[in-house]
């Protein structure tokens, strides 16, 4: 019943170095430490992402907007590099890491690997940000811009974005 913690934010994982580059979609993202600035995500073993992060040891965590769901979904039910020439992605390079970033995305975090643990039927990978790139208009004085359309993932083939009203404490 892990829908219980749901609705998730959901990303994109790009994996491969220069050389094999594939992208998988991943509800199970988290923030592990702000200094260093350090990220987790869990892949099952059986994923395509699974071998390229352990073969290169590095990965990058790209967010989507609801203007990416159409590659969110092929990323996210199509295994292998194959499914890029389905997608309509674009990919640049990222600064800290030969791993591609995603030019679409309003975010990119170019991550080192620096642990790996089995939880279950998951690898739990652990990532230092070495490096991220971001639109500045999405992320307006430091924080989300939410006419940016972040997506968040319900069940299945559902998801929302954010409604654009805050409120405060
Ligand atoms: C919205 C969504 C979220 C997903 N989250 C994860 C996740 O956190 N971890 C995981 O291992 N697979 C997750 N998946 C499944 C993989 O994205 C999927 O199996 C994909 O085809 C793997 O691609 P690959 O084999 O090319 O790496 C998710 C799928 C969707 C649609």
């Amino acid at each position: 019943m892990y829908r219980l913690l749901y609705p998730m934010r959901t990303f994109l994982i790009v994996s491969g170095g220069d050389e094999e580059i594939n992208v998988m979609t991943a509800d199970w993202v988290t923030v592990l430490s702000s200094k260093p600035f350090m990220v987790g995500v869990a892949v099952a073993p059986k994923r395509y992402t699974h071998r390229l992060i352990e073969k290169y040891g590095e990965f990058v965590v790209s967010v989507p907007t609801l203007e990416m769901l159409k590659d969110v979904w092929i990323a996210g039910t199509r295994s292998g590099s194959k499914k890029l020439e389905k997608m309509g992605a674009s990919f640049i390079d990222s600064k800290k890491i030969a791993t591609k970033s995603i030019g679409e995305a309003v975010a990119n975090l170019e991550c080192n690997l620096v642990d790996k643990r089995r939880y279950g039927d998951h690898t739990f990978f652990v990532g230092e940000v070495l490096h991220y790139t971001y639109n500045e208009a999405a992320f307006r004085n430091s924080k989300p811009n939410l006419k940016y359309n972040f997506l968040a993932h319900v069940a299945l083939n559902e998801f929302v974005t954010f409604e654009d009203k805050i409120h405060k404490m």
